[in-house]
Formats: structure tokens, sequence, C-alpha cells
């Protein structure tokens, strides 16, 4: 069973797509972590995220240590990844990986969740089941602002309102796999759901669709 969760920054998909993963004992994937360890490469080797070479190259050689690096969740590694994931041959290089981990999930487990930008509409255009999670920029911002504080980040409302606002509207207005909700995708607004609720709705439709009809 393949599930894709999409959705604008910060609107709570990594919470919610771990959390099903965990209940159905399903893969995970955070596709956003590829794209960002893109952009870190490109930092830590001293290019703009804009330089379309050295992109292409950190992408056909992803070194996956930098999976693990601390610097991967920073704000500016987020929006570096926005430049990155507009260029076509980055997306190229990376759907391979996604797809194959999609199709035969690690572990042998019987699904797989993918959360990201472009799961529903072309990585897995026939996951057995979509969500598109969404909510106010607003919403976005403060969510974002406390998960930075919880980890002892200094974090500054305004500037990541600003930051996740200029975000969407690059994922929104690219011609590569644009962000857009898949027709058949289920919306779920989290502006004013809290994560339990969302996560209680989301898993009883995937219950609802491995029970044998
Ligand atoms: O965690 P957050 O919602 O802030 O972002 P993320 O999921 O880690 O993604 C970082 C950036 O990678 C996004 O702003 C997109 O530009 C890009 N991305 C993408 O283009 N396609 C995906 N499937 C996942 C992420």
């Amino acid at each position: 069973m393949i599930i894709a969760i999409d959705g604008p920054a910060a609107a709570g998909k990594g919470t919610l797509a771990r959390r099903l993963a965990e209940k159905f004992n399903f893969a995970y994937l955070d596709t956003g972590a590829l794209y960002r360890a893109v952009a870190l490469s490109l930092i830590k080797d001293g290019y703009e995220p804009l330089n379309e070479e050295a992109a292409r190259h950190a992408a056909r050689t992803l070194n996956l240590d930098l999976l693990n690096d601390p610097d991967l969740r920073l704000e500016a590694t987020g929006s570096a990844a926005s430049y990155v994931a507009a260029m076509p041959d980055v997306r190229r290089n990376l759907m391979e990986f996604q797809r194959k981990f999609s199709e035969s999930p690690p572990e042998n487990k019987a699904g797989a969740v993918l959360d990201g930008r472009d799961i529903g509409t072309v990585i897995c255009p026939n996951a057995d089941l979509k969500f598109y999670v969404t909510a106010s920029a607003e919403e976005r911002a403060k969510r974002r602002v406390a998960e930075m504080k919880s980890r002892g980040v200094e974090a500054d409302y305004a500037e990541i309102l600003e930051d996740v606002t200029a975000r969407d509207a690059r994922d929104m207005d690219r011609k590569d796999a644009p962000l857009t909700k898949a027709e058949d995708a289920h919306l779920l607004d989290t502006t004013d759901l809290a994560i339990d609720a969302v996560f209680l709705r989301a898993a009883a439709i995937i219950e609802n669709c491995i029970k044998p009809q």
C-alpha cells in the first residue's frame, strides 16, 4: 500500500506521515530531506543554491550522510532546497530513489508513506491513498517557530512567516512538478485541527481502505 502526503511548508506532513507509518508498520520516506540534502551539500561546498551545475552534480552523487546532519533542518536549508527543487535535472535524479522506495519498501514492509510536494501528482500518481495537508500560512509559521524553539533554535515569527510564504510561492509556481493538490487527494485543513485529530482522521480513512470491502 502506498500513501502519498503532500502540502505546503510546515503543514505538519512529517509528523502525520511518521505517526501513520508507525501505526500501520509501513516504511516512511521524508522526500523533502532529499532536496534539503542536495541544498546542504551546495551550502557546505560554498555554492549558491541557484548553481544548476553544482546542484545537478550533488543530486546525482547524493551523499546520504547529509540526511543525518543537524543543519538539514535549518530554515536556510529548507529555503535553499526550494531553489534546487525547481531544477528539472535535480528532480529527475531524485525520482528513481523515491519510486523504488514506494514500490519495494525497506525491510519488506507491507506499505510506504511518502511525504513531499509532488508525491500524489508525479512520484506515485497511483498511490492507494493521497492526502493534501494544509493550514493557513500564519498557523504554519507559528508551528514552525514552536518546533524550532523546542529544538533550542532561535526563531523569529515574522521572519519565518516571510520565509514559509516565499517558499510556498516558489514551490507552487515552478514549472516542473509544482505543489498542487492531486484531484483524488483527501484535503486535511489543519488550521483549527490539532495533530491528534488530523492523525485520527487520516488513520480512519486508511483503515477503511485496508478493510476488505
Ligand atoms: O519540512 P518542510 O515542510 O519545511 O519542507 P520539506 O518537506 O523538508 O521540503 C523542503 C523543500 O524541498 C520544499 O520547500 C520544496 O521546495 C522541496 N520539495 C520538493 O520540491 N518536492 C518534494 N517531494 C519534497 C520537497
